[in-house]
């Protein structure tokens, strides 16, 4: 029996710019996982058990678009195996889906690893596969994924990130002091594709206006990049209100994370913004130990469902 997980996800900057060859900033939230476990079949063929979706059924019987299935297509493709041994497949996750938390990267990422060590191909284990087919699995579900949610999973450090054609350009970098994030959701479900192809279509409707739009956030995450290597809480702080409100530029705020945006400051946080493809989906406040208890008391009263905290250690 093999195991293995991959975590969570929060982009702190950069979200739908990314896509467009704008730098981004994301890092793991490493206290939710998903885990995939993969034992030898007690049956003929590959079963596949999501308790969580209240899945149990055999691969053979999968539909063309079933995320899990998918994942297995992908890594038989890639070890060239037309035939795989008899397998179970489980696969359980603590991240919210559709929220922004990267669930599905997660889920997928944590798959392959499973997977290929079970099989006896670890080099498809290592990150940078682990991370490329990720990458093909998201491209099924969300048509024009910028990989840096597939990045953060597989690489579980946080990342500068710009997506190029050439091949991605991923850098690490340092943490100068601990970040305290508070992670609010907003309880509402929303699609990632659909928020992507809104976004694409009022570019392409009005490639001038977006591209500002972009660069501007482009901007906002060197800027950002800067002020977290500097320790300049203050800074990032801003930084995230003046992406939030390209963010509403774009349409891809709602009037649930603008509440809880604007909860967050008038709260004193040193900043908020909606993280992930918005619509719904988790918004993220930056905080001090000291003002952390009130910012939270407040996001519940403006109606955050859950809370969670996340804190980016110094490296
Ligand atoms: O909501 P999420 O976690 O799927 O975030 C997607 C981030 C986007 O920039 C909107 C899309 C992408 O592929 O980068």
């Amino acid at each position: 029996m093999v195991s293995a997980t991959a975590p969570g996800k929060i982009i702190l900057f950069g979200e739908h710019a990314v896509v467009y060859g704008r730098p981004a900033i994301a890092v793991p939230l490493s206290q939710l996982k998903a885990t995939a476990v993969v034992s030898p079949g007690t049956q003929p063929g590959i079963r596949l058990i999501a308790p969580d979706l209240g899945q149990d059924i055999m691969l053979t019987d999968a539909s063309p678009d079933d995320p899990i299935a998918a994942v297995i297509w992908q890594v038989q493709t890639a070890v060239n195996r037309p035939t795989l041994p008899d397998l179970t497949i489980t696969v359980s996750s603590q991240i919210p889906v559709a929220s922004g938390l990267g669930s599905g990267a997660a889920i997928t990422a944590a798959v392959i690893r499973a997977l290929a060590s079970f099989l006896g191909v670890g080099h498809l284990a290592t990150n940078a596969w682990v991370s490329a087919l990720t990458y093909e699995v998201e491209k099924i579900h969300h048509g024009t994924p910028s990989g840096i949610d597939n990045t953060v999973v597989a690489y579980e450090m946080p990342v500068y990130f710009v997506r190029q054609a050439s091949g991605n350009h991923l850098e690490p970098f340092t943490v100068a002091q601990p970040l305290h994030l508070l992670v609010a959701d907003t309880g509402v479900r929303s699609s990632t594709r659909v928020a992507v192809g809104d976004v694409r279509r009022q570019w392409q409707a009005a490639p001038e206006k977006f591209e500002a739009i972009f660069d501007g956030c482009g901007h906002i995450a060197v800027a950002a990049r800067a002020a977290i290597e500097a320790g300049d809480t203050a800074t990032l702080g801003a930084l995230m209100v003046e992406n939030h409100a390209w963010l509403q530029e774009m349409t891809v705020s709602s009037p649930e994370l603008d509440t809880l945006v604007t909860a967050a400051a008038n709260a004193g946080a040193l900043g908020a913004k909606l993280s992930g493809a918005g619509r719904g989906g988790n918004m993220i406040a930056l905080v001090t130990p000291k003002t952390a208890a009130t910012v939270r008391a407040a996001l519940y009263t403006a109606g955050a469902k859950t809370i969670l905290a996340a804190t980016l250690e110094p490296s």
